[in-house]
């Protein structure tokens, strides 16, 4: 068991179903998806679920696009490994801090690449689309800059993919389509004034749940009363 199963407790229900913290803890990326079908039910459950998010002032500056079609799917995961044959090595790293550093990145890039070879078998992709509006409020004083946009959509999107988790169903966003993302707007008729902010593959995992690796803790980012001032749980 890791520290982080440790620290969330049991959280598993009396008839063995998953609790709301133990779900969240052990939902990670998932990119290996079988080709099963996700059904009807399924996937309005996890739109439903998205929407009970919450955004600036309940505006849900957000759509989404539920693409199923296979050529659309094969044409979508096209467009996602040309970003991402540009993305990959613009980013691998060349050295690491220690061997857990390294063997963390190299399981984690081969899921990536299998995702990026596989992506049109994925049988649902989500995008997550979001209007190009500024939220910024104005009074005589001037603007109020009480955070972009995106904020309002993020929510939606992590309660979409623990809604997911909650039906035993994987997913992760991605992003790399976004570099030619003209041709998403174009293969969909999206119009122009929408962003594709995330193409999410949704479908039944290969891959077990559990608690991801992550390399900054609670407490190395958490400050009290003052900036800086740390403690330990
Ligand atoms: C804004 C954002 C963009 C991402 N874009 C991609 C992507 O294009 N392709 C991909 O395979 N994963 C993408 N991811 C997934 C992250 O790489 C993943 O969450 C991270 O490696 C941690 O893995 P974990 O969620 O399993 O802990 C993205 C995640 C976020 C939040």
């Amino acid at each position: 068991m890791t520290e982080g199963n440790q620290a969330m407790g049991d959280q598993t229900g009396p008839d063995g179903e998953l609790g709301l913290l133990e779900g969240l803890m052990t939902t990670r990326a998932m990119r290996r998806l079988t080709d099963e079908p996700v059904s009807d039910e399924d996937l309005w459950t996890c739109l439903r679920a998205a929407v009970q998010a919450p955004s600036g002032g309940n505006i849900q500056p957000y759509q989404f696009l539920v693409v199923r079609d296979p050529d659309l799917r094969l044409a979508l995961a096209g467009i996602y490994r040309r970003g991402w044959a540009r993305y990959e090595p613009a980013i691998a790293p060349t050295e690491f801090p220690n061997d857990k550093v390294r063997e963390g990145w190299e399981r984690n890039n081969r899921a990536t690449v299998h995702l990026a070879e596989n992506l049109e078998h994925a049988p649902v992709h989500v995008l997550v689309l979001m209007p190009s509006i500024d939220m910024t409020v104005h009074d005589d004083e001037g603007p109020m800059p009480v955070g972009p946009t995106h904020a309002s959509v993020y929510p939606a999107v992590q309660n979409l993919i623990l809604a997911a988790r909650s039906l035993g169903l994987g997913t992760t966003i991605t992003t790399l389509h976004r570099i030619y993302e003209d041709e998403v707007r174009d293969l969909l008729g999206i119009p122009e004034r929408y962003e594709v902010l995330a193409l999410m593959p949704l479908g039944h995992p290969t891959g077990k749940w559990g608690v991801a690796p992550r390399y900054r803790g609670a407490e190395k980012i958490t400050s009290w009363d003052r900036f800086g001032e740390k403690r330990t749980p």
